[in-house]
């Protein structure tokens, strides 16, 4: 599901920016167990390609392979990373453009839970990773979603949304093992965490 004006104002900003640059870095390179160098990581849903641009600058990803539901997203992607070792594309999470095991890490800043069909999103990722593979996620759980603010101001599906213990019991189900707890942040707003592919 696409982003509304107001939830597109609120991703699009050099605050959310410094703070995937600055805080979401860290939490990642905690979670990871250390920086990406040598990897090949798929960034789903990529948004404006800032993700992608921490990856490489403070994870030292060696490639990012990046793609969104929406094309405008991925044409400012695009000109950011301009000349960067990013392969960009319009895609769905859901059928994921890319071979079995072909990725050594995956990386969702928060893009799940505009997923109708989530579940299929994580088969996906599970499918793309590599064994030993490593899912580096950032969520937004259902009571969150469910807030007078989120519903009169965001646009996400209704009904199937998660909490942390059944995003997790998912991708367990995929063969997607917790390396570590579950963190929660920014005063319960987002939940992040890590799993391997066994
Ligand atoms: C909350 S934004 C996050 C964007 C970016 N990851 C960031 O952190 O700035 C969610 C993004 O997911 C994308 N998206 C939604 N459903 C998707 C799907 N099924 N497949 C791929 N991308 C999707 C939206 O277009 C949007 O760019």
């Amino acid at each position: 599901m696409k982003l509304n004006a107001i939830e597109r104002a609120a991703m699009n900003n050099p605050i959310r920016a410094a703070h995937q640059h600055h805080r979401e870095a860290a939490w990642f390179h905690r979670l990871a167990g250390g920086n990406l160098a040598g990897q090949n990581v798929l960034e789903v849903g990529c948004g404006r390609g800032v993700g992608a641009e921490v990856l490489l600058d403070r994870l030292h990803a060696n490639h990012v392979t990046a793609f969104d539901l929406d094309d405008t997203m991925v044409e400012l992607a695009r000109q950011r990373l301009h000349q960067r070792p990013v392969s960009l594309s319009v895609g769905d999470i859901c059928d994921i453009q890319q071979p079995a095991a072909s990725h050594d890490t995956a990386v969702d800043f928060g893009i799940i839970h505009h997923v109708p069909h989530w579940q299929q999103a994580i088969a996906e990722i599970a499918r793309v990773l590599r064994p030993d593979g490593l899912l580096l996620f950032e969520e937004v759980p259902r009571h969150i979603l469910d807030t007078w603010t989120f519903r009169k101001f965001t646009v996400h599906p209704r009904e199937n949304r998660f909490e942390p213990n059944e995003f997790t019991a998912e991708l367990s189900r995929h063969g997607l093992h917790g390396t570590a707890r579950i963190e929660h942040h920014l005063g319960g707003l987002i939940f992040i965490g890590a799993a391997r592919k066994s």
